[in-house]
């Protein structure tokens, strides 16, 4: 029995259909009901026979509640665990400590108690350490406590701190490192309100880089490492890296959509920041834009993904080819 947590987001949907292909009995958490549809909708986009889906045995759970998790673990080999809140405000901090950090040292706990035998883990490039005298950065970059982090970041590098717990106690573990997931579905959360914002005239582009990658290779490395004897390793999967300029304009041009026209420049988003942060101050609501988001979007961040391409003998999508296809299913 294969477990899956967040197989109701962007990640976990399309984990879901891969695994569905070939794996035998597939469980999966839940929160609401709708979210379900939703998967459902993202299987119908890969194919017409319903018995993929039908596979998938539903468990509702919030991972932070041990009692309602428990069951989860019945009968369990191995676990993907994918469920996190993202979130880039400050308001949302403890929140993210939360679920991030406490629900994934109860996912590490369950899993050891239970004896299952792999747990692939989705973190983040955000809690990789930054860039040293220019060179891409790799997995040995190590994370500095000292910076100004963000509270995502923070939170993710702490759920990696308690999945290397489950490796000291006997869990093989594999850790997945992805930039910035792009892929179909969920348009208006996370990564898709790329394409949403796009498609209604987002005027505006930054000139940052990072790394991006396409959800079917993440899902693809991530089943490829558990199937395999690597354990106890992280990998930085990403596929090219690329300005946020160039990521905007080839999804305006997918959508057939006017290019955003209007460079924002570091200033500019820093004031943006600060006065949004203000404003929020008296509306009580959550500042359109945060410090942290300000900064990635001109922040020069590039990935090497080499180690995951050497050790699994991966060719990445290119990112033009993961936006086309992202556009034809929004458009559809
Ligand atoms: N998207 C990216 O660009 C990106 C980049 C790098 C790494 N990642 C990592 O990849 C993983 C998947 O991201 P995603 O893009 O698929 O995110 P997503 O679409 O926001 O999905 C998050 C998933 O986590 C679940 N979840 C959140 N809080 C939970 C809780 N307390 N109990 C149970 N489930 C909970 C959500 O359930 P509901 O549906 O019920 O809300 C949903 O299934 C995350 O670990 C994220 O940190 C994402």
């Amino acid at each position: 029995m294969i477990l899956v947590t967040g197989g109701t987001g962007l990640v976990g949907a399309h984990l879901l259909y891969h695994l569905a292909k070939t794996a035998p009995e597939i469980r999966a958490i839940y929160r609401t009901e709708e979210k379900i549809i939703a998967v459902k909708k993202i299987f119908s986009t890969y194919t017409e026979d319903p018995s993929l889906f039908a596979k998938i045995a539903w468990l509702k759970a919030d991972i932070t509640d041990v009692p309602a998790m428990i069951p989860a673990f019945v009968g369990v080999e191995k676990v993907y665990h994918c469920a996190a809140f993202i979130s880039f405000h400050s308001k949302d901090y403890i929140k993210m400590r939360k679920v991030n950090i406490h629900g994934t040292a109860i996912i590490v706990n369950l899993s050891i108690d239970a004896k299952i035998k792999k747990l692939c883990f989705v973190s983040s490039i955000a809690c990789i350490g930054n860039a040293i005298q220019g060179k891409p950065i790799t997995e040995e970059n190590e994370w500095n406590k000292e910076l100004d982090n963000s509270g995502y970041a923070i939170t993710k590098y702490g759920a990696e701190t308690e999945v290397w717990r489950a490796s000291q106690e006997g869990v093989e573990v594999v850790v997945v490192n992805p930039g910035v997931i792009l892929g179909s579905g969920f348009w208006n959360s996370g990564s898709g309100k790329i394409f949403s914002s796009v498609s209604k005239g987002l005027r505006y582009y930054t000139e940052g880089i990072t790394g991006f990658v396409g959800v079917e290779d993440v899902v693809k490395v991530m089943i490829l490492l558990m199937n395999s004897e690597v354990k106890n390793e992280r990998f930085i999967v990403v596929s090219q890296n690329k300005s946020f300029k160039e990521i905007l304009f080839s999804v305006a041009d997918g959508l057939e959509k006017r290019r955003p026209s209007y460079k924002v420049s570091p200033w500019q988003t820093s004031l943006f920041w600060r006065i949004s942060k203000m404003v929020s101050l008296f509306t009580k609501k959550a500042p359109t834009m945060s410090k942290y988001a300000a900064r990635s979007a001109h922040g020069v961040s590039k990935y090497s993904a080499e180690k995951i391409s050497n050790i699994l003998d991966f060719k990445f999508t290119k990112i033009s080819e993961v936006i086309n296809d992202a556009c034809k299913k929004f458009t559809a």
